[in-house]
């Protein structure tokens, strides 16, 4: 059944680096903070964190599993271990689909980071006015041509490397970003805890706030604990298609868990301090990342270059990310159309391009299309797409993925294949565990997420 010669990773640490560059990025750095700021801190971290070790890395390493026992994409992954066309592929159907709508806005954000690159360097942020920094972020979201362009930009480089191909491509370019990033990231977090702040920051985070964390916090907590960790959309499951047999699957996957959360609190401790240093609010939205950084860098001992060093972070963190997506879908056209990959990645990136560009104008406020067109209540073209990606592709992807593993596998294959070169993977109270949390704790869980987005909860 395996494919001797299928592209993989060269190497369990190529593996880590590549997950994690999928799992870490704009869900870290960008959302994570916000989201943490908005439901008053500690509470919901506490919350999030339950909902990474018991929902998010069962599923995690059952996607890995998947990945590896197939030595497939998604889509033909749940054929080849039914032995025959089976119901269950909608779920990488789903997975493909979730992958072409979440790279379409995802690309537009990431262009952003680009964008405040350039403003940085041009010395315009340097002034730190805070109302003209956030008339700069209305004007910049405002600004079709601007957002297009970057998301240009954005599109080509990632499809410059994934063009390159599984070693060349992907694994080398997390390999060369992902310790830059937690170079930059770690050297961001040793500054913020020269300042005064840091103590205050720190208990906002660890501390135990509950007076702000409401049911749909709660909730929000597990549904982005898919998000961060790229869970539901075969991501994970692709990169496992890529992972050798001998590789030890269990502790790379919870290595990639643990480093992506690591990171998301890393991201906090920096953001935090620095946001109350320059007497802001932690509650502020969306714009932390856009509005308060750079106002707080302004007012900051070697802003310039603090501000230059967190956007590149920022625009690695989103690459690395965008990778896995372009290949996820890239991975289906070459795994069971047999296109190459040129030509799979080149005709994708156009597509996934096009397929942007209404998110790139739903910020203008003349009569453009991505503005204009609302399909669920108030929702702009951009919303729409979060929102449908984030609430129902990924966890309706995880429960498929979940129950597919936990209750269609043959539990002998399923046994050995999850002890293979893992000595905690062949321990039985882990792998029993592991099991029971996938049977039942996830979809609980995930059922909780949709009745949640569909009003019920
Ligand atoms: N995990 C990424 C983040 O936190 O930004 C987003 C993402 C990447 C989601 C890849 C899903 C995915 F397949």
């Amino acid at each position: 059944m395996a494919d001797p010669t299928r592209a993989h990773f060269q190497s369990r640490l190529g593996f880590i680096l590549a997950a994690a560059g999928s799992a870490v990025g704009l869900g870290n750095l960008w959302k994570f903070p916000y989201i943490t700021g908005m439901n008053g801190g500690g509470a919901f971290v506490l919350i999030y964190l339950l909902a990474i070790l018991l929902v998010g890395l069962p599923i995690m390493l059952g996607e890995v599993l998947l990945g590896r026992m197939a030595a497939t994409s998604v889509i033909g992954a749940f054929r080849r271990l039914t032995g025959a066309p089976t119901p269950w592929s909608i779920f990488g159907v789903l997975g493909v689909l979730a992958g072409v709508i979440i790279l379409s806005y995802y690309s537009v954000v990431a262009g952003w980071s680009l964008h405040y690159l350039r403003l940085t360097l041009d010395g315009a942020l340097a002034a730190g006015d805070p109302k003209a920094l956030a008339d700069a972020f209305a004007a910049l979201y405002a600004d079709g041509a601007t957002n297009v362009l970057w998301h240009a930009v954005f599109m080509a480089v990632t499809a410059l490397i994934v063009a390159r191909g599984v070693q060349k491509g992907v694994e080398r370019a997390a390999k060369v970003m992902m310790p830059v990033l937690l170079i930059i990231l770690a050297a961001m977090l040793v500054y913020a805890t020269t300042l005064d702040s840091f103590a205050r920051a720190f208990d906002f985070v660890f501390g135990m706030h509950t007076a702000a964390l409401t049911p749909a916090g709660v909730l929000e907590a597990l549904g982005h604990a898919f998000f961060t960790l790229s869970l539901g959309m075969g991501a994970m499951l692709t990169y496992g298609s890529y992972l050798s047999r001998r590789d030890d699957l269990v502790a790379a996957s919870i290595a990639t868990a643990v480093l992506d959360t690591l990171v998301a609190l890393m991201a906090c401790l920096v953001l935090f301090p620095i946001t109350f240093a320059a007497g802001m609010a932690p509650a502020s939205g969306p714009g932390l990342v856009f509005i308060n950084m750079p106002i707080a860098f302004a007012q900051l001992p070697g802003g310039p270059l603090w501000s230059a060093l967190f956007f590149t972070l920022l625009f690695f963190a989103a690459l690395t990310s965008a990778i896995s997506l372009l290949e996820v879908v890239a991975a289906y056209l070459i795994d069971e159309r047999r296109w190459s990959r040129p030509r799979a990645v080149a005709l994708l990136a156009l597509l996934i391009f096009v397929l942007g560009i209404p998110s790139a104008l739903s910020g203008s406020d003349d009569a453009t299309f991505g503005a204009q067109v609302h399909w669920l209540g108030e929702r702009n073209w951009f919303d729409t797409f979060d929102y449908l990606a984030s609430n129902w592709l990924l966890p309706l992807g995880g429960l498929g993925i979940a129950a597919f593993c936990a209750w269609r596998l043959g539990d002998r294959q399923r046994r050995s294949a999850f002890a293979e070169g893992s000595p905690l993977g062949a321990f039985t109270p882990f792998y029993l565990s592991w099991l029971l949390l996938l049977r039942y704790l996830v979809p609980i869980a995930i059922l909780l997420v949709m009745a949640h987005a569909l009003g019920l909860l």
